[in-house]
């Protein structure tokens, strides 16, 4: 099928990459001059594992296109995917203006029949505004269109294959044709007709995703209900993890035993410095005001967006505990990106904690496997390093704040040698406590016990 993209972000270049690597002939669009051009030039704008190696491949087979020119875009697809941004306002809500944005184009630019699709994470009813938005920037000008809601739930680091290999596709249509193209669309990755990029050679044998038909309000609520439920398992996990601190309990072994019951499971429930990155807080939020909007008082989610605003602060006050005095401290920081296996800084807490750390005079040395340079943008006075022992040379205290697994397999006794000070403030619990004592550091981490 002949399928566009607008928007070059995570999301869009995944969704790009994976339906052009399902046999889709596929064209991408983007508004940022810079994307494009980084793009044209071979690059890419986000960092994403097996992206580059998709794009590339499905380029080379003439199955994927870039342009600068979204006209274009509009006319060739007879399925156009919206992937554009949908920030936080100040006030917590969504900012649409990005779909607005695009909905003008479509319906401006458009010729022939259009399914549009909205993939970018949005509040309820956003559809409906969309199809009206359609109708009202197209009169006259001939152009018909039908909208259907198809959420991504795509975690950064694992885009390709979360895309490639879904637990679940979500649609919210309101017409059987829409249901029909959308079903033709996801058919190659329902019935895994394709040599997958990330697996190689081939894919484990995973259960066939199920795609679930709804309407374009639920499919869009599914969305935000989602994520919500994620980060309140996060809350309660980071909750647990202060009670075990109190306690002189183990929130490792807690949590891994309440895992142990499938209608818990495992996943979602490790302490640290909370959730962050570009989907977590913002969708948080904007379920919080979609609720307020309806009458509805999402109080549980409040709260939960709560306990994860404190984590700094509580982790600040670790570090003041075993420092005393901040001040002209050398504190080595390893981890800048939200989590591991990206790039994005976006919500990062350790850029959260680089801010507080400067404004109480510590001189900051920042270590990172990916985020080095996004963060440069925001902190340009900072000492990087991309090896992380020259990044501890001298440190008073070194603080883990993304769990990359490069950091877990240092040489801990190198790393002691290098330090003034053997204090070590581990935000996600990455290393064993008892490991660490025997190297003879001074050893915190979250709700497991001091050495
Ligand atoms: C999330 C959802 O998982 C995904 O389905 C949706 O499409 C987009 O948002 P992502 O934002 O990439 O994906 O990150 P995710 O892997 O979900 O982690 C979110 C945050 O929670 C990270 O900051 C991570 O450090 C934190 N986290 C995750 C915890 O603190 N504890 C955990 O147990 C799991």
């Amino acid at each position: 099928m002949q399928i566009s993209v607008i928007g070059y972000g995570y999301v869009g270049l995944v969704t790009g990459g994976c339906l052009a690597e399902a046999g889709h002939q596929v064209l991408c669009t983007d508004n940022d001059p810079a994307r494009i051009a980084t793009l044209e030039a071979g690059g890419l704008p986000v960092y994403e594992p097996h992206l580059d190696a998709v794009l590339a491949a499905t380029r080379h087979r003439g199955h994927l296109r870039f342009t600068g020119d979204s006209g274009e875009a509009v006319r060739a697809g007879q399925a156009i995917f919206i992937c554009v941004g949908t920030p936080s306002k100040q006030d917590g809500e969504a900012d649409l203006s990005a779909i607005d944005n695009v909905a003008r184009v479509i319906a401006t630019e458009a010729r022939m029949p259009k399914l549009v699709i909205e993939k970018s994470t949005v509040p309820a009813q956003t559809g409906q505004q969309l199809k009206r938005a359609l109708q009202v920037y197209g009169r006259n000008k001939g152009g018909s269109f039908r909208v259907a809601s198809n959420p991504e739930f795509l975690r950064e680091g694992r885009g390709v294959e979360d895309f490639l290999h879904p637990h679940r596709i979500i649609v919210g249509v309101e017409e059987e044709s829409s249901e029909r193209q959308l079903r033709d669309i996801y058919h190659p990755i329902l019935e895994r007709q394709f040599q997958c990029p990330v697996h190689q050679p081939d894919c484990p044998p995973s259960e066939r995703p199920e795609l679930l038909v709804t309407t374009m309000n639920s499919a869009e609520l599914i969305k935000h209900a989602s994520n919500s439920f994620l980060a309140l398992k996060i809350s309660y996990a980071n909750v647990l993890a202060d009670l075990c601190d109190r306690l002189g309990a183990n929130v490792e072994e807690v949590t891994r035993a309440m895992g142990l019951d499938p209608r818990i499971g495992p996943q979602f429930l490790r302490a640290g410095l909370g959730f962050g990155g570009s989907c977590l807080p913002k969708d948080v939020q904007a379920f919080i005001r979609l609720a307020e909007s309806a009458g509805v008082d999402f109080g549980i989610l409040k709260e939960a967006e709560r306990v994860n605003k404190r984590r700094i602060d509580q982790f600040l006050e670790k570090i003041r505990r075993s420092l005393w005095v901040i001040r002209d401290k050398q504190v080595a920081v390893l981890g800048l990106a939200f989590k591991p296996n990206t790039d994005d800084i976006r919500f990062a807490p350790a850029i959260e904690l680089i801010g507080r750390l400067l404004a109480q005079g510590a001189r900051v040395r920042a270590c990172d496997p990916q985020a080095i340079d996004k963060t440069k943008a925001i902190y340009p006075q900072l000492f990087y390093s991309p090896d992380p022992y020259e990044t501890a040379r001298d440190a008073d205290a070194l603080l883990i704040t993304t769990e990359w697994q490069e950091f877990r397999d240092l040489d801990w006794q190198r790393m002691r040698a290098l330090m003034t000070r053997p204090l070590v403030l581990d935000a996600r619990n990455l290393l064993d406590p008892a490991a660490m004592q025997t190297l003879g550091f001074e050893y915190h981490s979250l709700g497991r016990p001091d050495t």
